[in-house]
């Protein structure tokens, strides 16, 4: 894949930011997430690439864009034929509310890559690079949380776990608790969660917990370039999604590890902050038409990770000024 096609992935999240940003706080999570996906979708209209989306807005008949199957990009001769994992909006109610850590995100790898996760629960591992290699989702979380703090060198109780806040994690907590770890809930906004693990700033070391599958390939994708490691089990709560595992060919007590859920090194992410989060600003808004965003951009083969602030004149780009 042409490293180029990194940097135009920013202007994929970016259009997608754009048009969700408009509507933070106005109390229609449907909405925002429509306008993120009708930015991405018309940005990737622009990309020479033959993809296929993998994780998407649905199946077929649930979304009309940006669904599992669809073919994206202008396919023109020398296209790379490539995986696509899209998550236009990740934190809808965040949006709907006027709350942190929305984001937009995307992940590309050369066909075939990217697992093609259900849409149902996985339960979660994450960590940055120092603390890689010391994780086992199958193992304690106590004992988990004692690993992680012994590499990154930090007393148990200067260790920060972050997690959705949700009941099912009533258990996890208590675990945190009983070693005297840190916690940090947050709302709604997994990937970013998972991301922010990588970077000393936010002062997470790790994240843990039940999010959404596709949500987990889309992190693993964004671990991967980072360095950090990245761990996940399905979760079928329901008889369908356990037969919907079973048709798939997939066990569900196995643990995918980062090479399970992308293969190789060729991966490409990026993603723009909507509303305010631990590791990207959301979407500002100026006089005279301008609005700002903040964006990262990473790729596994380098390593190399770019934060992108980008002004916008929205007089000059009608589609987002609606
Ligand atoms: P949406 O933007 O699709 O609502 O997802 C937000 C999110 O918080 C994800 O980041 C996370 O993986 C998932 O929802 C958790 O699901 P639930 O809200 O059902 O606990």
């Amino acid at each position: 894949m042409d490293r180029n096609l990194a940097l135009n992935l920013a202007r994929v999240t970016e259009a997608a930011a754009l048009g969700a940003a408009k509507h933070m706080g106005r109390g229609d999570k449907h909405i925002a997430d429509q306008a993120a996906v009708d930015g991405m979708r018309n940005m990737f209209d622009t990309l020479n690439i033959d993809g296929v989306v993998v994780i998407g807005e649905g199946e077929m008949d649930e979304a009309p864009m940006l669904y599992i199957g669809e073919r994206i990009g202008t396919a023109s001769e020398g296209a790379p034929q490539v995986d696509i994992a899209v998550d236009p909006l990740d934190g809808t109610n965040s949006v709907a509310k006027g709350l942190p850590n929305a984001i937009s995100v995307v992940a590309i790898a050369p066909r075939g890559a990217l697992l093609h996760a259900p849409d149902m629960y996985m339960d979660k591992i994450a960590v940055g690079p120092k603390a890689k290699g010391v994780i086992d989702l199958n193992a304690p979380v106590q004992e988990n949380l004692l690993r992680v703090a012994k590499a990154l060198n930090k007393n148990i109780t200067d260790l920060t776990v972050t997690m959705l806040d949700r009941e099912r994690h009533e258990g996890i907590i208590k675990e945190c608790r009983k070693v005297g770890a840190r916690i940090k809930l947050f709302k709604d906004g997994d990937v970013g969660a998972a991301i922010a693990t990588c970077f000393d700033h936010t002062g997470i070391d790790i994240m843990l917990g039940i999010g959404g599958a596709p949500e987990g390939v889309i992190a693993a994708a964004a671990l991967k370039c980072l360095g950090g490691e990245f761990q996940g089990r399905l979760v079928p709560y329901t008889d369908e999604e356990r037969e919907r595992c079973a048709k798939m060919g997939v066990d569900v007590h196995k643990v995918f590890l980062l090479d399970d859920l992308v293969k190789g090194n060729e991966v490409f992410f990026a993603a723009t902050g909507i509303s305010d989060g631990d590791l990207l600003k959301g979407v500002t808004y100026y006089g005279n038409n301008m609005a700002k965003t903040h964006s990262v951009v990473m790729r596994a083969e380098t390593g190399t990770i770019r934060f992108i602030e980008a002004i916008h004149r929205l007089d000059k780009k009608p589609a987002y000024a609606k």
